[in-house]
């Protein structure tokens, strides 16, 4: 299969595709979704199979304006501030569903809340745009394993589940931040909770609407998609390393990488946790694909973005 480029014809044969009950991947400023009509119950089950999914893990709803996501979900204060302030962009909402809708209770798993964004990426915008259609989309890998930030990425992963003749991979490079949206739920009216840490840090939220709980606590029974290993590749990660193996691929981080590796890939040479972010993903997997027998990672301080690269990190390791 090849990839279509996001020009005027390709958006339009994605958005066309979509309406057709296709998946089509492509690019989020995060990471590449697999999108499907939301309101496809068919659609939406392909998604599921093709990433060997577990349905009891919810899609996030994707649209292409504020509107359209208040059309889905009950917007209290809290949710319109975020919203006004951070979309679109790398944030998800949770919230109770208005009803009645026409989301497939498999891409909600059948909760009564939803998961919305408003993505920033144009080249998502233009086609959320273009299909007139909610686009229920989950990172493009096999459930499980590392996210895609590459057109290149979604091909080697999913490549074989896609169908050439109904379903597309929409190339828009690489996504500039590379780590996924920060998930808050907002569904109960108690304080809001952190599901995921991501793209947007936490203390940019708490800025807004005060300081969040979680993720830890409840979490994992909130989120089904929070539990057990995940973003992992093939190899073992060791965590906080301080020295390197002999058989051990290096992710460094910073100006001073551990010495002795024979594999090294650096997540930022100038400390930047925004470049560690981009980069997080697609070094992983070139370290995976080497012949070290495990991945040793440096420190990398959990502040900002820290914290959703740690979190990846460590559902890596588990
Ligand atoms: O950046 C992103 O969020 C990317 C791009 C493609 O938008 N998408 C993404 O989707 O990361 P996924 O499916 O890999 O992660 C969605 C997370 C899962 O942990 C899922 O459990 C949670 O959101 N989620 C979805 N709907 C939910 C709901 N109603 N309540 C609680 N958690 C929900
Ligand atoms: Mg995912």
């Amino acid at each position: 299969m090849r990839p279509v480029s996001p020009d005027e014809a390709g958006l339009a044969r994605a958005a066309r595709a979509l309406q057709a009950g296709g998946l089509v991947a492509f690019p989020t400023e995060t990471v590449y979704g697999l999108g499907a009509a939301v309101t496809d119950g068919g659609a939406v089950a392909r998604v599921y199979a093709a990433k060997g999914r577990p349905a009891h893990n919810p899609l996030i709803v994707h649209v292409a304006s504020l509107e359209a996501a208040r059309r889905l979900g009950a917007f209290d204060g809290r949710a319109e501030l975020l919203a006004e302030a951070f979309w679109p962009g790398p944030l998800t909402l949770v919230l109770p569903q208005r009803r009645p809708n026409r989301l497939s209770a498999l891409a909600t798993a059948g909760l009564d809340t939803v998961a919305l964004r408003f993505p920033g990426h144009p080249v998502a915008r233009a086609l959320l745009a273009a299909a007139g259609l909610p686009v229920a989309a989950p990172s493009a890998n096999p459930s499980g394993q590392t996210s895609p930030t590459t057109a290149a990425h979604v091909l080697a992963d999913l490549g074989d589940a896609l169908d050439p003749l109904r379903d597309l991979v929409v190339d828009g490079g690489d996504c500039p931040l590379g780590v996924e949206s920060t998930v808050v739920d907002l569904s109960s009216p108690d304080r809001a909770r952190l599901l995921r840490p991501g793209g947007l840090p936490r203390a940019v939220l708490g800025g807004l609407i005060g300081p969040l709980l979680g993720p830890e606590a409840e979490a994992p029974l909130r989120s089904p998609g929070l539990l057990g290993r995940h973003y992992a590749p093939r190899l073992p990660i060791r965590l906080d390393a301080c020295e390197v193996g002999p058989d051990e691929a290096l992710l460094a981080f910073g100006p001073d990488p551990l010495m002795g590796a024979r594999i090294v890939l650096n997540l930022s040479v100038d400390g930047r946790l925004d470049e560690a972010a981009r980069n997080l993903y697609a070094h992983l997997r070139r370290l995976d694909a080497s012949d070290a027998a495990a991945i040793a990672v440096m420190p990398i301080p959990e502040e900002g973005l820290g914290e959703a690269i740690a979190d990846r990190l460590r559902r890596a390791a588990a």
